[in-house]
């Protein structure tokens, strides 16, 4: 007689949440990776590039990135117009497993530990905000910083870098955080980099950028020393 030796319910329950908890842990660690490869091209990158010594124009970038891509963006922004260039640190999302689990936890949230939290920001007329997308929103430090900051009489541009998709909601939503702020007005731009895989390499980032958004910088303006 054939005996079919069953496991119980809850081995089976047990096992598969082994094996799921496994998956998610290998496709982080696959990312992390992934993404500390795209950091170091990004510091190679941006450690080539001519540094700007100080502002021409009355433009400044402010940006967080975590694996590079948006401070490439940032860097080349800050060059095409002669504006200053802010980076804030946020250092519980450094690249690794625990920042990407942090990064993953806190992906919703308007509120993060970031240096510097304010900046002097009276001598710049327009001010670039730039950030990755966790989780279809803005990353909380660009949130952070637009919440702690006054942007009054200025234009806002926020600028994001993204792998396939972010939800307008939260962009509409950070859109009234910046005008009760004191903007007088906000535009978003954003570079889809591709699925992982796929991505666009910081080469082909940059020349997106050229290419499809508008860089101006205002003819008139005389130079800020803030
Ligand atoms: C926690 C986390 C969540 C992410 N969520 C999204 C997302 O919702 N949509 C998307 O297109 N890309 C998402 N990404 C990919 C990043 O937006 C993309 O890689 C970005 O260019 C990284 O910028 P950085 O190198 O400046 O940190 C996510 C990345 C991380 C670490």
């Amino acid at each position: 007689m054939l005996t079919i030796n069953l496991w119980p319910w809850w081995k089976w329950g047990a096992a598969v949440l082994a094996l799921a908890a496994f998956a998610v842990f290998a496709v982080l660690f696959a990312v992390t990776r992934v993404e500390m490869h795209q950091a170091r091209e990004s510091a190679e990158r941006l450690a080539s590039s001519a540094p700007q010594a100080r502002p021409v124009s009355r433009i400044a970038v402010v940006y967080f990135s975590r694996s590079g891509n948006t401070a490439v963006a940032a860097a080349h922004i800050a060059q095409r117009m002669g504006a200053g260039l802010f980076r804030l640190d946020a250092p519980a999302y450094d690249v690794g497993l625990p920042g990407i689990l942090h990064a993953l936890h806190d992906a919703r949230s308007p509120e993060a530990v970031i240096a510097p939290t304010t900046l002097d920001l009276r001598g710049f007329d327009t001010v670039y905000l730039g950030s990755p997308i966790w989780l279809y929103s803005p990353s909380p430090p660009i949130w952070e910083f637009a919440r702690r900051n006054r942007f009054d009489g200025k234009d806002v541009v926020l600028f994001n870098t993204f792998n396939s998709k972010f939800e307008q909601r939260f962009i509409d939503e950070f859109r009234q955080v910046v005008l009760a702020q004191g903007a007088r007005s906000f535009r978003h731009l954003f570079v889809k980099r591709g699925r992982m895989g796929q991505q666009l390499s910081s080469g082909e980032l940059l020349g997106t950028i050229d290419t499809a958004w508008t860089l101006t910088m205002p003819a008139s303006a005389p130079p800020a020393f803030p």
